[in-house]
């Protein structure tokens, strides 16, 4: 007999409690626990254990396949690039972000893409085959093959994946989908996990490349996110600011090729573009060098790009100033502000300390470092950073610069946008930078030297 039962369960890492709390205790996050009333399963399930669903024998290593997976060229050389080279047959993804940032749209032109060559199934809970018809058209679908099946019944899709063997599948969005066999509601943490692991476990016995569309919490998770990224095989993030055009999608996960790979779209009239050569994207053009501002060359999976950092530091009227970041960690600005004090003799603790990353942009990477406390500094004291500079380096707590991955290809990049300075970390120096024609290089090892070089090459410039 099956038993029923309540318990709790965490919104965000799935841990499970017999009595509400208002911290998990799996993830430390506070109220996101939620109940749950579920069946037990009983003791002998395997459900997780082998997606085969097949009873798993021994394998000597040596002995296993060696597979050269089968990739579909997804039409979209951004988001081919973001899985990794293409799509995997038989990967599952799963594709976050916030409501309206073009999930659906860009799933949408893929399968449109791949129909003429591919059996394609558009699982639909959000949309009717109405909506969904207008926004083919309006992408130039009109006349594509593309199956829609607008159920949220977990069994009556696998069901349809039986009944149909599609090729490529689509799951808009995992969050409608539940499965009668539990009684808990849709979007549901325990629902969520079921419904996308008896998915998972079919795509995989199946070979179907499938999509998992999922939602963002306000705090900007997926919801029953660390529970889905242990099943699936790639986690792709949109990323972006609502009032701009460019959409990024970015792999956090990815079984199949490297994470932090980044695509880089602008939401069209015909859907969303791929750009090919964001580098010079995410620059304003200042008429004059305005203090506040530093270019940091990034990287970004294998990518070089120049993004601008902006900073803005002004006098705090209240004895609590404000730390604010929009694309990088507050807590990492904090701790920049305090190397910069202790290290630099920068003070700033009476100062509101404003920073942004221009377009959007969501940097991870710590080159961000140096180029965040220069634009501060440059603030703080009102004097613009030389002109054509650009900078990268990662800083540690004992004032030193740190050096970053593959800094060759970031001075190379620079060089080729018309940039004539860099300041680089030293222990960088290696790296052969000096081959690199039409770039001054400025080689720095501590905070306080960086910040006393500043100086002198305003001068020279
Ligand atoms: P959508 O793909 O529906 O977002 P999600 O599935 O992530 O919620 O994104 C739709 C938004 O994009 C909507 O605001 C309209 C806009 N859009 C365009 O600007 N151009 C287009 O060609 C399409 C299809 C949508
Ligand atoms: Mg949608």
């Amino acid at each position: 007999m099956v038993k029923k039962k309540s318990s709790y369960a965490c919104n965000a890492c799935g841990q499970k409690a017999v009595v509400w709390g208002g911290k998990c205790s799996g993830c430390n996050a506070w109220n996101t626990m939620e109940e749950v009333v579920e069946r037990e399963e009983p003791a002998n399930s395997h459900r997780y254990s082998n997606w085969s669903g097949t009873k798993a024998t021994l394998v000597d290593l040596r002995n296993a396949k060696t597979v050269t997976h089968v990739r579909w060229d997804t039409g979209l050389t951004e988001f081919n690039r973001v899985l990794g080279g293409g799509l995997v047959k038989g990967s599952v993804v799963l594709v976050g972000g916030d409501p309206g940032i073009g999930k659906s749209t860009l799933l949408m032109q893929v399968v449109g893409h791949l129909s003429p060559r591919a059996k394609t199934l558009y699982v639909s809970g959000e949309e009717s085959p109405d909506q969904l018809r207008m926004r083919a058209e309006r992408l130039g679908l009109g006349e594509a093959s593309i199956q829609v099946f607008p159920e949220t019944e977990l069994e009556e899709i696998l069901a349809m994946m039986d009944e149909q063997r599609p090729d490529i599948m689509v799951v808009d969005s995992i969050q409608t989908v539940f499965s009668s066999q539990l009684t808990s509601a849709p979007g549901n943490v325990a629902q969520v996990k079921e419904c996308a692991a008896q998915l998972n476990k079919k795509a995989k016995s199946m070979g179907i490349a499938l999509f998992l569309v999922g939602h963002v919490t306000k705090e900007g998770n997926l919801a029953g996110p660390r529970v889905l990224e242990h099943i699936v095989d790639a986690v792709l993030y949109f990323e972006g600011e609502s009032g701009s055009a460019f959409r990024m999608v970015r792999a956090f996960k990815n079984r199949f090729g490297s994470v932090n790979e980044l695509g880089v779209f602008a939401m069209g009239e015909k859907g969303l573009e791929e750009v090919s050569n964001p580098s010079s994207l995410f620059l304003t053009a200042h008429e004059h060098p305005v203090p506040g501002t530093c270019i940091l060359a990034a990287l970004e999976g294998n990518r070089p790009f120049l993004v601008e950092v902006q900073a803005l530091v002004e006098d705090a009227p209240t004895p609590n100033p404000k730390r604010f970041a929009a694309g990088v960690d507050t807590n990492r600005l904090q701790m920049l502000l305090a190397v910069l004090n202790k290290h630099a003799s920068v003070v700033a603790f009476d100062q509101n300390v404003y920073v942004k990353i221009v377009g959007g942009v969501r940097l991870t990477e710590p080159a961000a470092d140096l180029p965040l406390m220069l634009a501060a500094h440059s603030s703080l004291v009102d004097r613009p950073l030389p002109k054509g500079m650009v900078a990268f380096g990662e800083v540690g707590l004992a004032g030193e610069i740190r050096p970053v991955t593959d800094a060759l290809t970031r001075l190379k990049e620079a060089a080729k946008l018309g940039f004539t300075q860099a300041m680089v970390p030293l222990a960088c120096k290696h790296n052969n930078l000096a081959s690199v024609k039409g770039i001054d290089v400025t080689y720095v090892s501590r905070v306080d030297q960086a910040i006393g070089l500043l100086r002198e090459l305003k001068a020279a410039a």
